[in-house]
């Protein structure tokens, strides 16, 4: 008997924490069929898989990502792909097989879309895609999963702003055309397709004619936008006035090359990112950036969670309806400030 009570008190215990306790991981766990953690007193499980740990944009957006889950009340594991898909799909395959409850990933190839959704969708896991955006054909083979990101194409169109906003909308030499090299990330991903041709883009649209005397790959890295920057400069001098990074990791790089071949920037040559690092916006600050573009990783990670949980509470998504963009902001010298952490 005495057994008997003892069980009975802590069942309206936990009833009284979980009615009082707010928590979206306990509130989300009593709707539709995903009463597991409901009925095991068990915290829900989100597997978060991010394309490589190594990536400065992708290390504060995974930071706000399990911060924010385990805020919640959520068991979250979060798994490096090492930039390998083939270890990623491996990863994404554990997690099924332990049975999380959700799942959040930045594939480390958006070809191998159609097999991640393929694997969740037979597994019925609700997915939230991050940061390297499938098409919305692959997307619509599973209702239960949503996008989230930016509109790529909208960054790339600041950049060019920025350019344009300069005294002499980047045409340093007074030539009538911008000379520009553009440093790009890995090709395969959208971010840098539409950023490179959008940032022209914007240039052209505005009655601007461009000269591009190089486009190479740098795969977001520093090293790598060390590098092309310094060859270009070596090989093409003076004729550079504007560089194009398709993000601020790469730009930093890039910086230190115009700065050892003792250039300035926003006096002889521009320089633009995205993401705002906060490296960059240092640079921004100080006038060695010419400005870049907030990618919102906070943001991001916020509606990641929210469409997360609106799944887990049983919602789907209609084809062409699963992308959910966060607005990028353009940055210069007048609002860096407002953006360092
Ligand atoms: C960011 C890059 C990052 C890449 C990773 C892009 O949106 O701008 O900095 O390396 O995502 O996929």
């Amino acid at each position: 008997m005495k057994r008997f009570f003892a069980l009975m008190l802590s069942a309206a215990m936990c009833l009284s924490l979980a009615a009082c306790g707010g928590n979206q991981a306990a509130d989300t766990s009593t709707s539709g069929d995903t009463q597991t953690a409901e009925s095991t007193g068990e915290k829900l499980k989100v597997g978060v898989c991010i394309y490589k740990f190594d990536d400065a944009f992708m290390t504060t957006y995974r930071n706000a990502l399990q911060a924010q889950l385990e805020e919640k009340g959520y068991e979250v594991t979060v798994v490096d792909g090492n930039n390998d898909q083939a270890k990623q799909t491996e990863q994404i395959n554990t997690f099924i097989t332990q049975g999380v409850d959700a799942l959040i990933i930045n594939p480390v190839m958006t070809s191998a879309a159609d097999s991640i959704i393929a694997s969740v969708k037979q597994a019925d896991i609700p997915t939230v895609i991050i940061n390297r955006e499938p098409t919305a054909d692959q997307m619509a083979a599973y209702e239960k999963l949503v996008y989230v990101g930016c509109d790529a194409a909208q960054s790339g169109t600041f950049q060019g702003e920025l350019i344009l906003e300069t005294e002499n909308k980047g045409d340093i030499n007074g030539d009538g055309k911008i000379s520009y090299i553009m440093i790009q990330g890995d090709p395969e991903n959208i971010d840098a397709k539409l950023r490179t041709e959008y940032s022209v883009k914007a240039l052209t649209d505005a009655g601007m004619t461009v000269e591009q005397l190089d486009l190479q790959r740098g795969d977001w890295d520093r090293n790598k936008g060390q590098e092309i920057a310094q060859n270009d400069l070596a090989k093409f001098g003076d004729q550079i006035e504007v560089v194009f990074c398709n993000n601020d990791d790469m730009a930093i790089g890039a910086l230190q090359a115009i700065q050892a071949a003792g250039r300035t920037v926003n006096e002889d040559i521009y320089l633009v990112g995205v993401d705002a690092l906060d490296a960059a916006l240092n640079e921004v600050v100080a006038g060695n950036m010419t400005g870049t573009v907030l990618n919102d990783a906070n943001g991001q990670a916020t509606q990641a969670v929210a469409s997360m949980e609106d799944l887990l509470g049983g919602k789907t998504f209609a084809a062409g309806e699963q992308s959910i963009y966060v607005d990028y902001v353009k940055v210069t010298p007048e609002n860096a400030q407002e953006y360092i952490k």
